[in-house]
Parts: C-alpha cells; structure tokens; sequence
C-alpha cells in the first residue's frame, strides 16, 4: 500500500483552464470544502497547502507575468483554510505550510496546539525557510539570509518549539470541577529555552492538542535540508525526478532518520508527481502530446518557475544561447535542477528538454499500474499530486483513479484511527 497526498495552492489555480464554473475556485471557500471532501472520500492521506509570502517579479525584472497569470500570486494565508476545512470534513489530514524564518516560535507553537484542538488532531506543519529576498524584504530584512543559516534557524525555532509544545505534561489538565481545579499549574514548566536566534521563556499558554507534535512535512533538497527534515519530519515531500533518483533519495533520507534514532517507517516520503490522465491510454497519451507541444511553443511558463526559483531575470538572456554562469542564493536545489550538468546548452533547450521527471500517463488502469510499478521499485511511501485544483482534476483522481487503485488494495481504504499522525503511521 501506499499514501495519497494532494499539494494544493491557495491561489486562483486553474483560472484559466476552460472549466465552465472558473472563478469558483478562489478565493471561494465552499470550493476548497467540497474538494477537501472529495479527497476524504477517496482516501487521501492528507492536503497540503504551500505557501509564500511575495509577488515574484524576477522574471521579466516586474509583477507584470505574475499577476497576469496567476503565477504564484495572488496568494492567501493557508492558516485561515485549516479550521474551515477541518470543520466540514473527519478523517483527512490538512497540512499549511509555515515559515521557519519569520514565524516566531512562541506564536507558531501557540497555532499549531489551537489548530489541533480544532481540528481534532489532524492539522500538520510544512515548514519552509522562504528563499525570496522579497519575502525578507516583506519582513523587514534587506535581503534573505544565506542558505546554509536558514536550516540553522529552523533548526533552533525546531528546538524552541518543541520546547514549549512539551511544557504541559500530559496529566496537567485535570478539568476537575468538584475540587473547582482546572490545570495543575504544577505540571506546567517554564521553558527558559536559549537558542542562537531565538529565546522563548514558556510555557505555552495553552495545553497540548491531540496530537501534542502536530505532524511535520518538508521539503529538504540540499545536505543540510535533508538533515533539517530527517531529525522532525513525519512526511518529506520531495520532487519526482527518475525513479532511479527517487530510490536514492529515500534511502538517503532513511539513512539519516535512522541516524538520529528514529524509526524510517515513521518518516513517509512522498513524490511530487505530474500526472495525465484521459478516459483511455492513448487519450491521456494525446493530452500529453498537446501539452508538451504548448510547452515548447510558449517557454515562459518555464523561465518563470526557474526565476521563481532561483531570483535571476530569465527573461533578460538570449533564448538561444547558453546562459553565462550564475550563483544563487535562494532556491539552490531547485535551479540546480535545471542547470546542473546541462550548462551547454542554450537556455531555450534547457527550457523546453526539461531533466526527466516522473509522470503518470495514461487511464485509471494504465495510471494505476505505472503507480504500483514505481512505488515497488522505489519502496514506497506514496505521491503527491500537483495538479491543479480543478472540477476535472477532482473528476479524474477523486473519481476515477482513487477507487481503481483502492480495488487493487493499494491505498486506504477508510481509515482506522482518529489523529493524523497515527492514520499516517498506520502502514
Ligand atoms: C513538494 C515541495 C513543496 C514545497 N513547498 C514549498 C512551499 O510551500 N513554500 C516554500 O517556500 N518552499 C517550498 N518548497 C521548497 C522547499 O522548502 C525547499 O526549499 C526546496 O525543496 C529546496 O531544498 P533546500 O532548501 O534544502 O535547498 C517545496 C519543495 C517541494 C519539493
């Protein structure tokens, strides 16, 4: 078996995309319930909502293709969504993705215990360390700090963290209205914890939700990100790559969870994963034919993820030439993904032969059996789907593909606990 997530934006995805009720989907709340719902039902693990907190206006050196294409803007705050979506479904976890950087670690700790309490224990936390200089800018720093310190300060707002969701025992809540003691305020301690970039005196002012350590998502590419994700992830989400580098990688990440004494099967890493799926093979063959034609006759769409990632204006190099060496500070792993070894080539070709990457093509059943061949050469632990959120796409996963892959036995089917944690860690 293996787990469903959906990595879902909280933007106007899809706008565009020809569906007859566009403009339903954002900032329309009922929209985001009715598909929060439709993931339950299918079995989906968990949401998770990304997040970031600028315009880019890198590529073409404006906010001009951002804004006029619903690229990564405009954007809403994934906090807000958790409650609402949690209210109107039971069993699916909800994760909203966080910043390490500039969230302090007393007001996270303190959202993260309210949303467990609301959602009954199934909220969890990507945490991010923003990459933008727009980001810091937003935040009052002149520009974002260098790579390496940001997993630094994630790592002592980790630490600061846990510490105060710790500083409740578990018994300190007595609720004991015969003796009319509420909490024994003896079995909550201050936290006096001091980190390098933060201190935080404790405790919490409020007592451990359900699951006490909400659950833990990241993204960690680079040496120090994955260590980052290995020492408190519960769930890494990762790019696909080929499934010769999805192996690898898990067994890297499993290596280094291990090394921190923890149990790797507590750790469920999950692949970003494109899927295309049609009623039958060869139609969903046709829609990546057509996809891939738009691709190459429209490269935009691409120069503007890689100056997403990376901060450099693609748009100010010759498309048919090479593009002069370059360092980056914001999203290393990401832009090396394009670039690496491929140097030579001219930036339209870099462009358009993007590195292989793993992609679902094909009918309910023919996607179905590519997803059972990939996860039983990788060793698992499941996609994450990066579609868009769309009454097609519900129509195709919610509807088509998840319940061929539950008649195969190889996702949930129900599921058996009440915390998102303990669902997650249930195989
Ligand atoms: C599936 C996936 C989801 C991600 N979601 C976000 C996000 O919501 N916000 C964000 O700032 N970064 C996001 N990232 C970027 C990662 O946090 C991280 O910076 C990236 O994977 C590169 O790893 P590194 O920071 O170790 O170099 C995501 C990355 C991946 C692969």
């Amino acid at each position: 078996m293996f787990h469903l997530g959906w990595f879902l934006s909280y933007y106007p995805q899809g706008w565009n995309e020809g569906h007859s009720d566009r403009g339903n989907y954002f900032p329309n709340p009922d929209a985001y319930v009715d598909f929060a719902r439709a993931l339950e039902r299918a079995g989906f693990d968990y949401m998770m909502i990304e997040d970031g907190s600028f315009i880019p206006d890198a590529f073409g050196s404006s906010m001009e293709y951002s804004l006029s294409t619903t690229f990564a803007a405009p954007k809403h705050d994934p906090m807000a969504l958790v409650p609402l979506l949690a209210q109107a479904t039971e069993h699916i976890g909800i994760i909203a993705t966080m910043t390490t950087t500039f969230y302090p670690p007393f007001l996270a700790a303190r959202l993260m215990t309210t949303l467990d309490h609301l959602s009954h224990g199934r909220v969890g936390f990507n945490l991010v360390t923003s990459h933008n200089d727009r980001t810091a800018q937003n935040y009052g720093l002149d520009k974002q700090y260098p790579h390496d310190e940001r997993y630094a300060i994630a790592t002592d707002w980790a630490k600061a963290v846990t510490a105060l969701l710790t500083s409740w025992d578990d018994d300190a809540v007595l609720d004991d209205v015969e003796a009319g003691v509420y909490a024994d305020h003896t079995k909550i301690h201050q936290v006096d914890y001091e980190g390098t970039y933060f201190s935080t005196r404790g405790p919490l002012n409020a007592p451990p939700g359900p699951q006490r350590l909400p659950v833990i998502c990241q993204a960690g590419g680079s040496p120090v990100g994955r260590e980052f994700a290995s020492t408190y992830a519960d769930t890494i989400v990762a790019p696909s790559g080929t499934v010769e580098w999805m192996t690898e990688y898990r067994k890297d990440i499993r290596a280094r969870v291990a090394a921190h004494g923890r149990n790797p099967d507590d750790v469920k890493v999950m692949f970003l994963t494109d899927f295309i799926i049609g009623d039958t093979h060869d139609d969903a063959l046709e829609l990546q034919r057509r996809k891939q034609a738009e691709a190459e006759s429209d490269v935009s769409k691409t120069l503007a993820r890689m100056s997403f990632a990376s901060g450099i204006d693609f748009a100010a190099f010759d498309l048919d030439q090479p593009v002069p060496a370059f360092e980056t500070n914001a999203a290393r792993t990401t832009t090396d993904a394009f670039f690496k070894g491929r140097e030579h080539l001219t930036l339209r070709e870099i462009a358009t032969q993007l590195p292989p990457s793993l992609t679902i093509v094909g009918s309910p059943a023919t996607a179905a059996d590519q997803m059972e061949a990939v996860m039983e050469e990788v060793g698992g632990d499941g996609f994450l789907i990066g579609s868009s959120v769309t009454p097609r796409a519900v129509a195709d996963f919610a509807g088509d593909l998840a319940p061929e892959l539950r008649r195969r036995g190889l996702i949930r089917d129900g599921y058996a606990d009440t915390t998102f944690k303990n669902n997650l860690r249930a195989f």
